[in-house]
């Protein structure tokens, strides 16, 4: 019998764990019945605000072992999702895995085996694939204003970059490999899902220009001498300094890839710039797209060739839309349980999971050999 409610369970249930409010619509088509973490006060807060006395462990295999789970969110660290997804996926349930999909190439790998052997649905945490601003210039791609694509350029101006990644885990390659498949991994998939190709061939330079140095691992904004007149001292729940030892992501970072069919693109990734801002520019055999989002506006150029072909120039005004990222976030998890439910072709697919994490794993690869270049190995299907 077909499922009418999709029946989720989350692991991780604190900071993207979040989106369960999405998900759980009681008289709706889904609704959370459960969540794993491995700090109890998290799970005390979920089961408060649930108000329906929901599952929660701190061993999310008694989580993935319910047979009344239909679907697992992983929305716990990077350095947790090939474990997470592998054992859900194993367990024979659906599963939505953040980005990135996991740290390492293998580890993506054994996720999209795992996948294919379970007969379930897997799609990833993409949710730029669903902001009104880039689906605008996909439209405006995919109508063929601009002809052919031949090259992409990416600016990332990561503003408050300790705020997101130098406070807590996501600063040491243990956890996370490199911020170009953390932070990166949207980009680059932006760049593959804009372009329609994925990347075949990497190099890169970065390195660590502004966090890290000689402060202690334990030191805490909230403890530290220096928190009144310190640039950084966290604005968020995560509070480890930035400038201690540990942290060793690189921040300050260029990549240049070939892609599929012969298309340059470049990406830059700043974490010290005093702005937050995402600039695109996708150029064509016929004209050129760009955007803005602080102005939150498209441009679109065309070159003259007095034909029937001519456009004109135009610049598009995003409408602002509700929830989360943009409005990504309530849409992304709509489109999950339509997958779940009735076997919808999601737009964050497993294999673009897979190709951001591996072009940001070889980038950082060359990067931390003298910029010598990569090729990234092909999927294993
Ligand atoms: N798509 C997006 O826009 C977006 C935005 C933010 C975060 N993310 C992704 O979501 C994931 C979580 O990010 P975050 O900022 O919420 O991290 P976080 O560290 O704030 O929260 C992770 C949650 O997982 C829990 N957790 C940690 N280890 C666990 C384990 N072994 N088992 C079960 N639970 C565990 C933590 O206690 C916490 O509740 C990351 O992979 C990140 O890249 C995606």
């Amino acid at each position: 019998m077909s499922l009418t409610q999709l029946r989720i369970g989350m692991i991780g249930i604190n900071g993207r764990g979040g989106l369960w409010r999405h998900w759980h619509d009681p008289q709706g088509r889904s609704v959370v019945v459960g969540a794993a973490d491995i700090v109890p006060e998290y799970l005390d807060a979920f089961r408060v605000e649930h108000e329906k006395a929901p599952f929660t462990t701190l061993d999310y295999r008694e989580l993935i072992a319910r047979p009344d789970i239909d679907a697992i969110a992983v929305t716990s660290p990077d350095y947790c999702h090939e474990e997470h997804a592998v054992a859900a996926l194993e367990a024979g349930k659906h599963v939505f895995c953040e980005k990135p999909m996991t740290i390492t190439i293998e580890g993506c790998d054994r996720v999209l085996n795992a996948w294919r052997r379970s007969g379930t649905r897997l799609m990833v945490g993409f949710n730029m694939r669903y902001m009104n601003i880039f689906r605008v210039m996909k439209e405006i791609i995919e109508s063929g204003a601009i002809g052919e694509i031949r090259a992409a350029w990416v600016r990332h101006f990561v503003g408050m970059g300790s705020d997101f990644y130098y406070h807590d885990w996501h600063a040491t390659r243990q956890n996370a490999t490199s911020l170009l498949l953390q932070k990166g991994s949207h980009d680059l998939d932006m760049i593959h899902w804009l372009t329609g190709r994925y990347t075949k061939r990497t190099a890169a330079f970065g390195s660590l220009d502004f966090f890290g140095g000689d402060k202690p691992n334990d030191l805490t904004c909230p403890a530290c001498p220096e928190r009144d007149t310190c640039t950084e001292v966290s604005r968020s729940r995560r509070i480890q300094c930035c400038f201690r030892q540990e942290v060793d992501v690189e921040d300050n970072q260029v990549m240049i890839m070939e892609l599929e069919g012969g298309i340059k693109a470049s990406y830059l990734q700043c974490h010290f710039t005093p702005d937050y801002h995402r600039n695109y520019t996708i150029i064509g055999t016929e004209g050129r797209i760009e955007n803005s989002e602080p102005e939150m506006t498209v441009w679109v150029k065309t070159r003259v060739s007095n034909s029937w072909r001519d456009l004109a120039d135009r610049a598009y005004t995003i409408k602002p839309a509700r929830g989360g990222h943009g409005g990504a976030d309530p849409v992304i998890c709509r489109d999950f349980v339509e997958m779940c439910l009735d076997g919808k072709e999601p737009l964050a697919i497993p294999l673009a999971g897979r190709m951001s994490v591996a072009a940001g794993v070889c980038a950082a690869q060359s990067l931390r050999n003298g910029g010598a270049p990569v090729d990234v190995p092909p999927p294993p299907f």
